[in-house]
């Protein structure tokens, strides 16, 4: 019995030791706030395979060398849509319901989907989009939110993922079509 407490022991303090030395013990987990979306990272990027060093809390993204959006892994995506587009757009939202939207989700925007991994956008779960003639389908049935749509949450995204708003002259740009289905002409 005491020859295996102490055998225990030595197991224990030598742990310990080789614990405080080795600097290579793998580092905590960073607490289970990783999203839904990172369970399933769907497009391995085999040239992303970064060394070990690159998994551990991503506390500070290197703001040096900002990818452009589409440039982005999907791991850089899913970091900017957490660490900006959210409280953003959070707000944004906030402004126009306060009570509807005191929590918006990943699934506020990309929809039930959002819990499997399911972010590619558009989001059919939303209403789809009737462009005929300034969306006046839209603006008769609800011109308050189709109104804060164009006017607020459209801009705001674009300048959340640091891309061009939506153009009407050039057709080119983030709008409605980022995150609606459409129709119409
Ligand atoms: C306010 C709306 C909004 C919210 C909230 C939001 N997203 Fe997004 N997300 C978008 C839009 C819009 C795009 C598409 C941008 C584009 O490529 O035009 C996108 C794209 C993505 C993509 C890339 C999809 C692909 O395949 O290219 C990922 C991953 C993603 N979001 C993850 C998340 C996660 C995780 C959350 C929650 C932490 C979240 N998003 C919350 C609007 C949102
Ligand atoms: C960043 C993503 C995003 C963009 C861009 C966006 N919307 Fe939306 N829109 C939403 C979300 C999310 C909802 C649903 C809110 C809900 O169901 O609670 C919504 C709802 C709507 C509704 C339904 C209103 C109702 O309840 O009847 C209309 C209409 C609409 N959007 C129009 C537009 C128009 C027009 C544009 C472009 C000018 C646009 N949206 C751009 C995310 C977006």
């Amino acid at each position: 019995m005491r020859v295996q407490a102490s055998f225990v022991w030595v197991m224990a303090s030598t742990l310990a030791v080789a614990v405080a030395c080795g600097g290579s013990a793998p580092p905590p987990e960073s607490g289970g706030a990783e999203p839904v979306a990172t369970t399933k990272a769907d497009e391995p990027k085999p040239e992303e395979a970064k060394p070990d060093e690159a998994k551990p809390e991503e506390k500070k993204p290197e703001e040096a060398a900002k990818p452009a959006w589409k440039d982005m892994t999907h791991d850089q995506k899913v970091e900017l849509m957490k660490t900006v587009v959210m409280p953003k757009m959070g707000a944004v939202f906030k402004e126009l319901d306060a009570k509807k939207y005191a929590e918006i989700t990943c699934a506020t925007c990309h929809g039930p989907g959002a819990k499997e991994g399911k972010m590619q956008m558009p989001n059919a779960k939303l209403p789809k989009l009737d462009r005929t003639n300034g969306f006046a389908k839209h603006m008769k049935k609800n011109e308050k939110v189709t109104k804060f749509m164009m006017e607020k949450v459209t801009g705001e995204m674009a300048a959340a993922l640091g891309v061009p708003a939506f153009n009407p002259e050039t057709k080119q740009g983030f709008g409605c079509g980022g995150c609606h289905l459409m129709e119409g002409k």
